[in-house]
């Protein structure tokens, strides 16, 4: 039987990238790997350790001693710090608004890359991110570039904290998105774009179904190429 093949799903904040990620790797049986996780774990453990975000050395030696592990559950992916599950803390505004810091120096994005690639050896992936099919792993048979208007995710991300008992009011919101989108897609290393060999999915008005069948009719169509 084939591994199965590589998919590479990136876009902007909350375009539905992990929803989409996880529920088709539980289709096809395959790995799911959220790249941005790993970025936030850092962020959190550099807030919680003190570390200057501005110094790329300094992040990369706490990223060396750090041991951030995926963990495949059921309904997604929980992430472990240092051997704590920290899947709720990753998430919080304060990670969120230094992440994009963290995630924009030279050795820390090699550090983080060189372990995604690890992750996703020899076995069938479904991995999310900014630079998954630029810079990651450029052969994936399936690249993707999920996006949807700025309003639309900024109403998602609204109603998701409003069920997590989390209320930050939507214009926040949409202007911490266009932040975030805005430094991911300008910086130096790997920024976020649409590879040229990426299929397009506005995901606007589709529902999480209906994005998910697209995916994997594109998928099926490449494992019987
Ligand atoms: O889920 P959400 O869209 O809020 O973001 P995420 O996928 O958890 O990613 C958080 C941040 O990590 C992004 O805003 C990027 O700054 C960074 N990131 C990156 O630089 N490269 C990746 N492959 C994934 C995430
Ligand atoms: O990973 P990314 O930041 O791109 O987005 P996400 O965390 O997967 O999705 C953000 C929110 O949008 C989640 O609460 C999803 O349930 C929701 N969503 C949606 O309402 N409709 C879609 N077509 C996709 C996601």
């Amino acid at each position: 039987m084939s591994k199965g093949i590589i998919i590479a799903i990136d876009g902007p904040a909350a375009a539905g990238k992990s929803t989409i990620a996880k529920r088709i790797a539980q289709k096809l049986g395959y790995t799911y790997i959220d790249t941005g996780a790993m970025y936030r774990a850092l962020t959190h453990k550099a807030i919680q350790s003190n570390i200057n975000m501005g110094s790329d050395k300094d992040l990369a030696d706490l990223l060396k001693h750090t041991e951030i592990v995926l963990v495949p559950e059921e309904n997604g992916q929980a992430v472990w710090i240092d051997g704590v599950d920290c899947s709720e803390e990753i998430r919080s505004q304060e990670v969120t608004a230094n992440v994009s810091e963290v995630a924009a120096h030279s050795t820390v994005r090699h550090l983080m890359v060189e372990k995604q690639r690890e992750l996703a050896e020899g076995t069938g992936v479904v991995m999310d991110g900014r630079d998954i099919g630029t810079a990651v792993l450029p052969k994936a048979e399936l690249k993707v570039f999920m996006t949807a208007s700025v309003d639309e995710r900024a109403e998602r991300r609204f109603v998701e904290n409003e069920k997590r008992g989390i209320h930050i009011p939507l214009a926040q919101l949409k202007e911490e998105i266009e932040k975030r989108d805005r430094a991911d897609s300008e910086r130096e290393l790997s920024p976020l774009k649409m590879a040229d060999d990426a299929i397009l999915v506005d995901t606007t008005s589709m529902s999480i179904e209906e994005v998910a069948n697209q995916v994997i009719m594109l998928a099926e169509k490449r494992m019987n190429q």
